[in-house]
This record gives C-alpha cells, structure tokens and sequence, in this order.
C-alpha cells in the first residue's frame, strides 16, 4: 500500500470511484483542474497493487484549508486508511500555517461525521438543501492556532 500525489494518468481511477461512492460525483473535467489547474489543490491517493483503492482532495489557500473530498473503496474500509489520509491533510495544514479547517457533510453521513469529529471538526451550522437532491449539510470547522 503506497500514497503519493495523483497524477494525470490517475483520471480514469478517480472518476471511477468518485462516481460510484458520490451522489455528487466530480467529473473527469473537475478532477482533471484540479490536478493540472488548481495551484490551490491537492489529490493524493492511495494504491494497492496499481490499483487505487482511495483518495483525498483539499484546498489550502493561504492560511483557510477546505477538505472536498476523502473516500475509501469499501472493501479496504474499517482499516484506517481514510485516518491517514487525514493525517497527511492535517500535516500539509502545519506545514502551511493554517488557521483553520472547513467541510460540509451530509447530514445522513455518520461514518464520514464520525471520522471528523474523530479529527477535531466541530458541526457550527447546517446548509440548508445544500446538495442537489436537496439534503442538508454540515458546516464543520477546525480551528488551528
Ligand atoms: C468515510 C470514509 C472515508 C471512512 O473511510 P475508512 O477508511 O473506513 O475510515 P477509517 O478506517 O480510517 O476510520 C477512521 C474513523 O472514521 C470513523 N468511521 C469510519 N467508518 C465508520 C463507520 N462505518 N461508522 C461509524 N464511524 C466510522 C470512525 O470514527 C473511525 O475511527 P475508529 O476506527 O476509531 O472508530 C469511507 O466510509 C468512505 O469512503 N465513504 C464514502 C465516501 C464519503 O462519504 N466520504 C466523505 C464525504 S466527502
């Protein structure tokens, strides 16, 4: 199990799990900005045995850092995988001097809930309707000092 940076050449994997674990998957043309446009954005990704089986996408810009995206395939879940992933975000935030850390959740996402709140995040407000098949979200926020 290796985790490096995403590569262009990581497209085709990425849209695939994106698009089966999201109701609102990004596409191919997000992700490809996102690696290739994005100054602002990392992907990192998880691999076994040249296949990924997992993935994270954040924002840092400046001092704010916004997590987007963190998923595990589901037969590698339950294992911590998506704990270091969060361990990685977390080092990059040092690195850069973050303040603070944002993300919004769906409401019905209990393990997702979970693992952030397991990570320090606080829900501070719900976004009403915020996904398109009009699920709430949460408004979590870590602060850093
Ligand atoms: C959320 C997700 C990334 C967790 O991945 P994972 O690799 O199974 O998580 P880990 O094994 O690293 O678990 C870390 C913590 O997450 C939480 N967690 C993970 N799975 C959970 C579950 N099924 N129920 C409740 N909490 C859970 C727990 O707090 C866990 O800590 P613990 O093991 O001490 O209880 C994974 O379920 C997933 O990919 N879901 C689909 C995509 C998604 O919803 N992403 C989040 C929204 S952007």
């Amino acid at each position: 199990m290796n985790i490096r940076k995403a590569v262009i050449d990581d497209l085709s994997e990425l849209v695939r799990l994106e698009s089966i674990y999201f109701h609102n998957p990004w596409t191919n043309d997000q992700f490809k900005y996102e690696l290739e446009e994005n100054v602002f954005s990392t992907t990192l990704v998880i691999e076994e045995e040249n296949k990924l089986i997992g993935y994270i996408n954040y924002w840092i810009t400046f001092d704010n850092a916004t997590l987007n995206k963190i998923c595990v395939d589901e037969n590698y879940r339950k294992q911590g995988l998506a704990q270091k992933l969060i361990d990685l975000f977390e080092e990059d935030c040092k690195k850069n001097d973050c303040m603070v850390e944002t993300l919004e959740v769906r409401v019905s996402n209990e393990p997702a809930k979970s693992l952030y709140m397991k990570n320090g995040f606080t829900a501070v407000t719900t976004k009403k309707g915020y996904y398109n098949d009009g699920e709430d979200a949460l408004y979590m926020v870590k602060g850093v000092y």
